[in-house]
């Protein structure tokens, strides 16, 4: 089931997270402040499996990741169709080395419209769009 992200759930994201992205991990402030600022859900099964970030405004994703248990499954793909649901596209940012996201967005029919130079910093990024 995806329901919305509630503070008891933030132990499991946690975990998730640190698992996705050993080398850039949000911590719990940054997640209560994205909670605050976006639409936050999570994927559920017996327990929280993966989540996603998204601006309902215009459909920007700021952060999605699966348990690495349960990728391939499908559950990236039903999370990425609620933003499109939502806002009719998604658009979003992918470090040039995250060679299984881009292929994950390829999949899921988002066209690569450019690359933004040092946008994380230490790394440029691929911006990736889809309409409905
Ligand atoms: C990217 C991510 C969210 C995908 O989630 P997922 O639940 O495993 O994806 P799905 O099962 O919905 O995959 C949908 C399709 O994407 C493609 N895909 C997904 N993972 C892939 C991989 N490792 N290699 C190649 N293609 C892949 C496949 O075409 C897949 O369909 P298929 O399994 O029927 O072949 C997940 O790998 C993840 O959490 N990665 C770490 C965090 C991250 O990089 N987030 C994105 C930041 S921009």
């Amino acid at each position: 089931m995806i329901r919305k992200f509630t503070h008891r759930d933030m132990r499991r994201i946690l975990e998730i997270e640190s698992n996705s992205f050993p080398k850039s991990t949000y911590d719990r402030f940054a997640f209560f402040y994205l909670s605050r600022l976006y639409h936050f859900l999570v994927y559920k099964d017996e327990k929280i499996l993966a989540y996603i970030i998204f601006d309902e405004r215009n459909g920007h994703i700021a952060s999605i990741a699966v348990d690495p248990l349960h990728r391939r499954k499908g559950i990236g793909r039903k999370l990425v169709e609620e933003v499109l649901k939502n806002c009719g596209r998604a658009w979003v940012e992918v470090r040039v080395s995250n060679k299984i996201a881009q292929a994950f967005y390829e999949a899921l029919g988002f066209i690569d419209i450019g690359v933004v130079p040092n946008y994380y910093g230490d790394e440029d990024a691929h911006v990736m769009v889809r309409s409905r």
